[in-house]
């Protein structure tokens, strides 16, 4: 049994997983650069296909140019809470080992789920650190290979936000009442021993 953040469960789970979860309130205050390397140091430890490592980071710590880039990159429903965040991380996978025009060239299949476990490193550090993060698939994804400077092989995953918590209260009206942990489904919905 463990119970955190307005989160329970009758399993032994550490205490990290229910005080991961995504606020919308940030307080609007810069990421120092160091604490933004290390979140992104333990994505980088991840585990990958073959050890592929392919996944790619495009930063910018809150009040720099490269955050401004960032912010215009995401749907308004996400930019206007996300700017107050202290930095923007855009996860990118690379869908083919090597560097484009190489012959020896291989896909990578499990591109987006190494990503994701990428991902998942990067929030749990972030919390570990006393920072919240939270991902978003809402981006402009029309705009993002130019704006970014994609190659051929690569795919956006998604955005995150992460910075400190904020006043719920500065959020406007719709987004304060979500302003709250969310609940999981049962384990006996989602595993099954041997076969579905
Ligand atoms: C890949 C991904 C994309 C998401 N996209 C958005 C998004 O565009 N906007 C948003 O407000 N939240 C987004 N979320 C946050 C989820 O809604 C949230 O993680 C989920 O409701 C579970 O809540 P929790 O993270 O607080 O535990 C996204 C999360 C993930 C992992």
């Amino acid at each position: 049994m463990t119970e955190a953040n307005h989160r329970q469960t009758d399993k032994p789970v550490d205490t990290l997983f229910l005080e991961r979860w995504s606020p919308r309130a940030y307080d609007g205050m810069p990421m120092p650069e160091a604490d933004l390397m290390t979140v992104l140091d333990a994505a980088r430890w991840a585990p990958s296909a073959s050890n592929n490592q392919p996944w790619r980071f495009v930063y910018g710590i809150h009040g720099t140019e490269a955050f401004n880039r960032l912010a215009n990159l995401l749907v308004d429903g996400n930019r206007r809470w996300a700017e107050k965040a202290g930095a923007l991380v855009f996860v990118v996978s690379v869908n083919r080992t090597g560097a484009p025009g190489e012959e020896t060239r291989r896909p990578i299949p499990t591109h987006s789920f190494d990503a994701g476990a990428a991902w998942m490193a990067l929030a749990l550090q972030a919390r570990m650190l006393g920072y919240f993060a939270h991902g978003m698939a809402g981006v402009k994804q029309d705009e993002i290979p130019a704006a970014l400077g994609f190659n051929e092989d690569m795919k956006m995953e998604a955005a995150i936000a992460i910075g400190r918590l904020g006043d719920p209260e500065a959020l406007p009206e719709d987004l304060r009442s979500r302003e709250t942990p969310s609940q999981r489904r049962p384990l006996s919905e989602l595993a099954f021993e041997g076969r579905f």
